[in-house]
């Protein structure tokens, strides 16, 4: 799993670079624009924050867990719904930031959340976060079903029988090959080079072999109801954000500035935020990576 570090890497140190770009409470995964790139990319997450809630019931006198809930957007959404939510994250910053805008959020590994831990909850969302509960490490080690299983096992314990959870994640695609190779310092354009781009942006975590690994790690304990891919929807939501992030701002080129030195000392920063090119758009667009939406439900019997 991407430990409490390596989420404050990816996630914390460039935590209001994020929020002046993407807004205080900033949607950090794929939007949903349905192929439709007319859409602003609020109106795409806010699609997105519907679509959740018709999967899996949002509303009032029923209680949200969101797992990785990031700075706070489906709780927010949640919250505005009339719902009851709860979060939780590994990353300090966005604990601050969700508890500055009076969200319930806990500083806690997502895997070790279960029953006893918040009570039980009427529906489970997870977005964006799949990606990270199983490190490379764990992949060799040969404990990475065993990880998946063991959080569908503590989700279906937490909804009551026909509760949902709603996941999205990124995934291998079709073209990832096996094993995954990934290295900064293969050619260029290579695919190996792109994996190792995405490898240094994300250290410590390493996704499922496709929607099937995931489902099977499932199937003791929660159904599939129903599966899309939003491949095409992330390469668009990628290039909305990555305008965002260039709009100019006196306060951002003024934190970009004290970065300077980490950038001068430290490969892993320069490889994570400068490389200069999307490793996930690429990615996406070989197909090296896919993205689905899916939802899950507890059997009823
Ligand atoms: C890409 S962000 C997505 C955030 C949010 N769900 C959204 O849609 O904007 C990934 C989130 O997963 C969280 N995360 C990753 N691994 C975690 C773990 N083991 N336990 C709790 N949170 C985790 C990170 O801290 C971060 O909040």
């Amino acid at each position: 799993m991407a430990g409490r570090e390596e989420l404050d890497f990816t996630y914390s140190l460039i935590d209001r670079i994020f929020r002046l770009s993407l807004g205080e409470m900033a949607d950090f995964s794929g939007a949903k624009f349905d192929g439709d790139f007319s859409l602003t990319l609020e109106e795409a997450q806010r699609r997105k924050h519907e679509y959740v809630a018709e999967m899996i019931g949002i509303g009032p006198e029923r209680r949200l867990l969101d797992l990785g809930c990031g700075w706070g957007p489906l709780l927010g959404f949640n919250r505005e719904r009339g719902g009851e939510g709860t979060g939780v994250t590994l990353s300090s910053a966005q604990l601050r930031s969700c508890l500055r805008h009076g969200l319930d959020v806990h500083l806690l590994d997502a895997r070790e959340v279960d029953r006893e831990t918040f009570g039980p909850f009427d529906a489970v969302a997870s977005l964006g976060a799949f990606e990270h509960f199983c490190s490379p490490e764990d992949h060799e080690a040969g404990r990475q079903e065993e990880i998946y299983e063991g959080l569908f096992a503590n989700v279906a314990e937490i909804l009551p029988p026909g509760g949902r959870l709603y996941l999205q994640t990124m995934v291998f695609g079709p073209n990832a090959g096996e094993p995954i190779r990934g290295d900064v310092d293969a050619p260029r354009d290579s695919d190996a080079y792109f994996l190792g781009l995405m490898a240094h942006q994300f250290p410590g975590s390493f996704l499922p072999f496709g929607k099937e690994q995931v489902v099977r790690a499932a199937a003791p304990h929660l159904d599939l109801v129903e599966s899309s891919s939003g491949r095409l929807d992330y390469i668009e939501t990628i290039a909305r954000w990555r305008r965002l992030f260039a709009e100019p701002s006196f306060k951002k080129t003024l934190l970009k500035a004290r970065l300077v030195p980490r950038w001068l000392t430290n490969r892993e920063f320069r490889l994570a935020f400068t490389s200069g090119v999307s490793a996930n758009t690429v990615c996406f667009e070989r197909q090296l990576l896919e993205h689905y939406r899916m939802v899950f439900e507890r059997p009823t019997a």
